[in-house]
């Protein structure tokens, strides 16, 4: 069994004195396949993103490391891929996260942006050269029995007979159909992690590259979407640009004889790894540092990368709205936002981490008095200090523009101690699951959005546990493990 994401489970630092350390990657996709990884032979390709990275992938035996960062593993492995920093360099940042990502979440701003010029087209052929190196190493991975190298260990990286290659996400677009032409033997699943553009604004992308993308996905045997919105927007585009045709009660899309399956996997929270860890002792003292800090005031709290599709700026501009319409709240309540860093190779993220810093600072000093902070933005990342947020909101606001899942709308119920009231975008695809039990708002509307906040805020006790109870179990519906199972299941 094979797996492949850009991003990988494991990362390397280098220290002063040279040595390298590994250290596990967090999110839900990874949490998911380490679970699997653990009861299976599975081998994990990923890109060496970082120097730390390509020397260890360098200094590994046949390039294979296993999931604690020790070189040359047996049983599930990991294989980092030292691709050319600057090939890298242009297809992550270039295309996947400035084209791709801006596409699939409606980012850009279009009177100005895109503009597909000649850097695009470089930085295309870049992207290609990624893909088709991700592809390659899946194909000989599959001649070699995925995690083991040995022909008498063929058998446990096959499923059914076959080897089947599970590609991740839009990095990885073209993986499949690059992969089924060179092996037309192993079955392929692609999964998108992320929303997909309606046929409009995918068509913003130069006819041949929305062919190339769609066509390379359709080189899958099975295509996976996080919501049933998601999924039906890929098979409207696959009909709508390239003519396929579209089998919407069987859920299949057949193009050039080729059938690839559609399916709608939610992925949810593994409750029992996520309520330990949140009870550990480094959570517990900051729920009594954060317990300190609102003084008995209400919390509204929200948990972000500080990533453009979160919709950040207008929920502090909606907790400013607030604050002048419902003049009650002031001094009773206290917003906690956690913006971690994200992408800040890209101008437009260090520009919008910017704007969400001003406007935190104009609420500070438009409402705060001597007594009573109304808002503490923070951008360190602290992972601890979140499940503590978590446990200790009142109201958790989640408003992204859009979202494949969301998963601190599945996390935060699960791990709140007294129920907390989640305010919720119907733009994330956890809408799908939650919408019953969250107040829904649309992220666009600011005044909506400071309205849901004050109406979370006057909920009773009893209603807002009934409610959290709910969220928590949907939340944990689908955890990671089954959310792959049913992957697998679909594939075969
Ligand atoms: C989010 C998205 C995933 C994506 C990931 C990449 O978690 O939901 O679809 O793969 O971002 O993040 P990165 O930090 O690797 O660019």
């Amino acid at each position: 069994m094979l797996v492949a994401s850009n991003r990988g489970p494991i990362s390397f630092t280098l220290g002063d004195n040279g040595q390298l350390s590994a250290r596990r990657g967090g999110g839900g996709m990874v949490s998911g396949l380490l679970t699997v990884a653990a009861q299976a032979d599975l081998l994990w390709v990923c890109a060496a993103l970082s120097d730390a990275d390509r020397t260890a992938a360098r200094a590994a035996a046949g390039g294979r490391i296993d999931l604690d960062g020790r070189a040359g593993a047996n049983g599930s492995a990991v294989q980092m891929l030292d691709i050319p920093p600057q090939t890298f360099a242009s297809a992550y940042n270039g295309v996947a996260n400035s084209t791709l990502w801006f596409i699939h979440h409606m980012l850009y701003d279009l009177p100005d942006q895109p503009r597909f010029g000649s850097e695009f087209w470089r930085q295309w052929e870049d992207f290609r050269t990624y893909n088709a190196t991700f592809a390659a190493a899946l194909a000989r991975a599959a001649d070699h029995g995925g995690a083991n190298h040995g022909a008498a260990d063929h058998g446990a990286a096959q499923g059914g007979g076959r080897a089947r290659a599970l590609v991740q996400d839009y990095h990885l677009a073209l993986v499949p159909r690059m992969l089924a032409q060179r092996r037309p033997d192993i079955r392929i699943a692609h999964f998108s992690h992320t929303p997909w553009a309606p046929p409009d604004y995918f068509a913003v992308l130069p006819d041949a590259i929305a062919r190339e993308v769609l066509e390379g996905i359709l080189g899958a045997d099975h295509a996976g979407f996080l919501c049933r919105r998601w999924a039906d927007a890929f098979a409207t585009c696959c009909q709508a640009i390239l003519g396929a045709e579209v089998d919407r009660e069987r859920q299949r899309v057949t193009y050039q004889g080729h059938v690839t399956g559609i399916g709608v996997h939610a992925l949810g929270v593994d409750a029992a790894d996520l309520t330990s860890r949140a009870a550990q002792a480094d959570v517990e003292a900051r729920v009594r540092d954060l317990t300190e800090l609102a003084g008995g005031r209400k919390l509204i709290v929200r948990i972000d990368r500080t990533e453009l599709s979160k919709n950040i700026v207008r929920g502090l501009a909606a907790y400013r709205e607030l604050l002048i319409s419902r003049p009650q709240w002031r001094g009773r309540v206290m917003h906690l936002a956690f913006a971690y860093p994200s992408r800040h190779d890209l101008p437009e993220y260090r520009e919008y981490t910017a704007a969400v810093q001003r406007i935190a600072e104009q609420i500070v000093e438009e409402f705060g008095t001597e007594d009573w902070t109304p808002l503490v933005l923070r951008v360190d990342d602290d992972y601890a200090r979140s499940l503590a947020a978590y446990r200790v909101a009142d109201v958790l606001l989640v408003n992204p523009i859009r979202d494949g899942m969301n998963l601190v709308a599945k996390e935060g119920p699960i791990v709140s101690d007294r129920g907390c009231v989640l305010v919720l975008s119907r733009e994330a695809g956890a809408a799908a699951e939650l919408s019953d039990e969250a107040l829904m708002i649309n992220p666009f509307d600011v005044t909506g959005t400071a309205e849901a906040l004050h109406e979370a805020l006057s909920m009773s006790d009893e209603e807002r546990s009934r409610r959290c109870a709910r969220l928590a179990a949907a939340g944990t519906a689908v955890p990671p493990a089954r959310w792959f199972a049913d992957q697998l299941a679909a594939l075969d």
